[in-house]
């Protein structure tokens, strides 16, 4: 999954994510503290629907065939990539908003609170 989010940020809004929505650690490729735990708020940016994880190759007609997968918008047709980067030329204006939070520990995530200083 962390390879399909290199070779398409071109075809991305924001790929750094470097609208100010973001917290400092979501202003990378993966938009995590941890690359391979993605966190986000599961809330379209357009109108406030659920995108669902759309896999690739998950035969999705309203995909395109190059799709790397990510997360589709059924709503209007918003898409993101695995790491919720919104795709050009789509209702959504910015990627999924990533919510302030921080590891316990290894095992336990706090939503609500960013790193500690
Ligand atoms: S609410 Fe997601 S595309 Fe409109």
């Amino acid at each position: 999954m962390l390879a399909s989010l290199q070779g398409h940020d071109a075809q991305l809004v924001d790929p750094l994510s470097l609208k100010d929505q973001q917290p400092p650690y979501a202003k990378n490729a993966a938009r995590a503290v941890r690359p391979e735990v993605f966190v986000a708020v599961g809330i379209c940016t357009h109108l406030g629907c659920s995108p669902g994880v759309a896999p690739k190759g998950a035969g999705n007609p309203s995909l395109p065939a190059d799709w790397p997968g990510g997360f589709f918008c059924p709503c209007h047709g918003s898409t993101f990539d695995g790491a919720g980067r919104v795709f050009k030329n789509k209702p959504a204006p910015t990627n999924l908003e990533i919510p302030p939070y921080r590891y316990a520990s290894d095992t336990r995530i706090v939503i609500g609170e960013g790193p500690k200083a």
